[in-house]
């Protein structure tokens, strides 16, 4: 990831929108703010959008909004970041993992139905490293046992399955703006997308303590909002969002080009899905070793994600062991992100392969 080159010819308009917030003095739920709001929600079928502090936030609202609490069940991936799994155990309630699809690595649908009890309350598919997830049929099996969906897009706004746009899809979707995020701010950021306006005004209430008025407060909420400064870098980015994800399609098919596919697993796209490789995850066995090959040649390369959640130390307590889910414990055992973003040139792409294909033959 090369933050400050994607910035650099945003510059000028970012210094200029810094100014004007200092010059207003408009922190906190702007102009800005509603301006976000509205853009992203004419990219998203009209959705009531709603912008807090972080993906996190956006999560943990999002369930309070859809009625999960202590006792109930979720269904999600154990391969994603910890935010997805930790928003659920906040509320008291207990994440269930499902395994993985082998292409893509997102919540395999098929076996989602033998984990739904009468606790079940939600799923939440996230849509890993910007590949979406398998929604039409979770959304099926979420619609004949009454369960509400969320769709952690943390990772893949300009995603799509098939026609469907990610964040169109189920009754709540999150996003992250932290700074790495292929849609990103320049801090903590987040957004809750909502399908229907009853939502959108509870997810309103719980970001500001739980109150329509700042007067009379209904709920315990949160102090959740996205402030002016993040509002303004998101308004400038989101036009650029879309060009950026084109050119990260372009470095993965340069990737696949250049012969990147000789030496590991490269990743593949289901039918109909629009890949935006947020992160673009590579497998080979022998990943460790080929990650520290790499870092001396010089190349950045990063395990995401190396402990699936079902083994984290936090999720002891629910009986999950190695061997359960053996499709994500595979990625997280084999998985290797390597340099993507928009600005990666041919030449530097032909250097990364160039760089795997050595360490491989050195493994
Ligand atoms: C899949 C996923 N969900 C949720 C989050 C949480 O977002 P944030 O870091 O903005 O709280 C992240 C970000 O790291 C993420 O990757």
């Amino acid at each position: 990831m090369d933050i400050r080159a994607q910035y650099a010819p945003l510059r000028g308009e970012l210094d200029a929108a810094l100014a004007e917030i200092l010059d207003t003095g408009a922190f906190i739920l702007g102009p800005r703010v509603r301006a976000i709001e509205e853009a992203v929600s004419q990219r998203l079928d009209n959705r009531p959008c709603v912008g807090v502090a972080n993906g996190t936030d956006a999560l943990v609202i999002a369930l309070q909004a859809l009625g999960v609490g202590p006792g109930d069940e979720v269904i999600t991936t154990p391969y994603t970041f910890y935010a997805t799994a930790e928003a659920i155990a906040r509320h008291g309630a207990t994440p269930v993992f499902v395994d993985v699809e082998p292409v893509g690595a997102c919540l395999d649908p098929d076996l989602i139905e033998e984990k739904v009890t009468e606790k079940t309350k939600a799923i939440i598919p996230v849509h890993i490293f910007g590949h979406a997830a398998s929604m039409t049929p979770i959304l099926t099996t979420a619609a004949e046992n009454s369960l509400s969906v969320i769709e952690d897009a943390a990772q893949a706004f300009g995603s799509a399955d098939g026609e469907w746009a990610v964040g169109t899809m189920g009754d709540i979707a999150t996003i992250s703006f932290f700074p790495t995020k292929n849609f990103p701010g320049i801090g903590d950021g987040g957004m809750v997308v909502c399908s229907d306006p009853d939502l959108g005004a509870a997810v309103k209430r719980l970001r500001f303590h739980g109150s329509e008025d700042k007067v009379v407060f209904t709920e315990v909420g949160y102090n959740s909002r996205l402030d002016e400064i993040q509002a303004a870098a998101v308004n400038i980015f989101l036009p650029h969002v879309d060009d950026w994800n084109d050119r990260r399609r372009q470095v993965a098919d340069w990737y696949r080009e250049a012969g990147l596919g000789q030496h590991v697993t490269l990743p593949e796209e289901r039918d109909g899905v629009r890949h935006i490789y947020h992160l673009y995850v590579v497998r080979h066995p022998e990943r460790d070793r080929l990650r520290e090959l790499l870092v001396e040649d010089g190349i950045g390369a990063v395990v995401y994600y190396g402990t699936p959640m079902h083994l984290q130390p936090v999720f002891a307590g629910l009986g999950y062991s190695k061997g359960d889910l053996p499709v994500a414990e595979e990625w997280a055992d084999t998985g290797l992100a390597l340099p993507m973003h928009p600005n990666l040139t041919r030449e530097q792409v032909d250097e990364v392969v160039a760089a795997v294909g050595r360490a491989v033959e050195r493994i």
